[in-house]
């Protein structure tokens, strides 16, 4: 079935070059989708084209043939491959269950998320990854809403300082004090700390505290499947350890996940008598240095090329003349071109 689609495009793709292709004269066509016959090609067609054919390629045995997250190895892995036709990603720069941005979907294929079978696909022509982020959003009618803006990155106070002790205390303070991240991922001070710091932050003393407050609580997903909010001085970081790619999950949320989305939640932070505020949205780039600080001090390092499953193209796939690209037309301009 898998190469039977993939002649199919092949085939297409074929006739298309042969420039063969009646009926192309409708008006009425939807041109959204690859179709086998009565082609418009518009660039989109063009890259959908190419989208369909890599996606059946590399993802299908993971993200299944209707983008369900079913494919034939998705039994074996957890965290399940996500599905498509649900459409709820993780690794957003939106806010918590909304659509993410082509730019978040291009991310995460380029890549990958560590600690996950999610394999990193930068070793593809940029061209084709963007193929697949127009293709993988044709699993699901909810792409026909309007785009959601992405939350604006708010200035990184601490950029220019070569110092990042202060961001990194400051970190501390609003990771224990005002956000309470030890909900769900370990503390890294004691409880007394946690306390003063929230008081600091113009909140009550803190009593009481979770069970195990040094180790991550055990969270269940949407789908109720087990799911550990990572402890940052051991655990795999999916999406990035770089500040902009923690900031991002933190200001941002992660969907399907307990985490919420923190940039609203620092914007009606508290104030002192004076009307000044005590947290702002700028400590999301303060906690996003202090867990990068955490992740720094693990004992064993893991190297960022080690982790994540690299998926070889010439080394796999080259010798066996096992390659997936169709021969596409090429279209100039985004003008509607109609076929001969
Ligand atoms: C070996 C299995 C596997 C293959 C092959 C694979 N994926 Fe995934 N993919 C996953 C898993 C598992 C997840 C979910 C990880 C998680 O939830 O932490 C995922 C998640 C994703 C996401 C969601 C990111 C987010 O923010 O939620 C996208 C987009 C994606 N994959 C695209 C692709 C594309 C495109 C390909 C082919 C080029 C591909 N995947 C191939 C396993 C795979
Ligand atoms: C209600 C529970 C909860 C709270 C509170 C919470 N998180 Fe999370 N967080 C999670 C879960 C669950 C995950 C794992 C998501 C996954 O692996 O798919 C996570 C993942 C993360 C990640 C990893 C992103 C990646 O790329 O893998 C970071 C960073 C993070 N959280 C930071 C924070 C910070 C900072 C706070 C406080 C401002 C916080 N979290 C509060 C539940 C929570």
């Amino acid at each position: 079935m898998n190469s039977l689609k993939r002649w199919r495009t092949c085939f297409a793709a074929m006739l298309l070059l042969g420039g063969c292709v009646p009926g192309a004269q409708e008006t009425d066509v939807d041109s959204s989708k690859p179709t086998e016959f009565g082609y418009q090609t518009t660039p989109r067609t063009v890259r959908l084209l190419e989208g369909e054919a890599a996606y059946n390629f590399y993802c299908i045995g993971c993200h299944g043939e209707n983008g369900l997250g079913n494919g034939p190895a998705a039994r074996f892995l957890n965290p399940a491959p996500r599905n498509f036709q649900d459409a709820k990603f993780k690794f957003i720069s939106t806010r918590f269950a909304e659509l993410p941005t082509d730019q978040d979907l291009f991310r995460s294929i380029s890549n990958g998320l560590r600690g996950s079978s999610m394999p990193a696909w930068g070793h593809l022509p940029a061209q084709t990854r963007w193929a697949l982020v127009e293709y993988i959003k044709t699993f699901s009618d909810i792409w026909q809403r309007p785009p959601t803006p992405a939350i604006p990155f708010v200035t990184d106070p601490y950029v220019e300082a070569a110092d990042k002790s202060a961001a990194i205390r400051r970190g501390e303070v609003a990771y224990h004090g005002f956000f309470s991240c030890w909900n769900c991922h370990p503390a890294y001070v004691p409880a007394e700390r946690i306390s003063e710091y929230s008081v600091v932050l113009g909140g009550p003393p803190r009593s009481g505290l979770r069970d195990g407050l040094n180790q991550a609580a055990i969270k269940t997903d949407e789908e109720d499947k087990t799911i550990f909010a990572p402890d940052f001085k051991r655990d795999y970081i999916k999406a990035g350890t770089s500040v902009e790619d923690l900031y991002r999950p933190i200001a941002a949320g992660i969907t399907g996940t307990a985490m919420p989305t923190w940039i609203d939640a620092a914007a009606s932070g508290p104030e002192d008598e004076d009307g000044n505020k005590l947290v702002t949205q700028a400590d999301i780039w303060a906690i996003a240095y202090y867990v990068q600080d955490l992740i720094k001090k693990r004992k064993v390092m893991i190297p960022s090329d080690a982790v994540v499953v690299r998926s070889n193209r010439e080394m796999r796939f080259g010798e066996l003349g096992m390659e997936y690209t169709a021969e596409l037309p090429v279209v100039e301009s985004e003008e509607f071109i109609e076929d001969e």
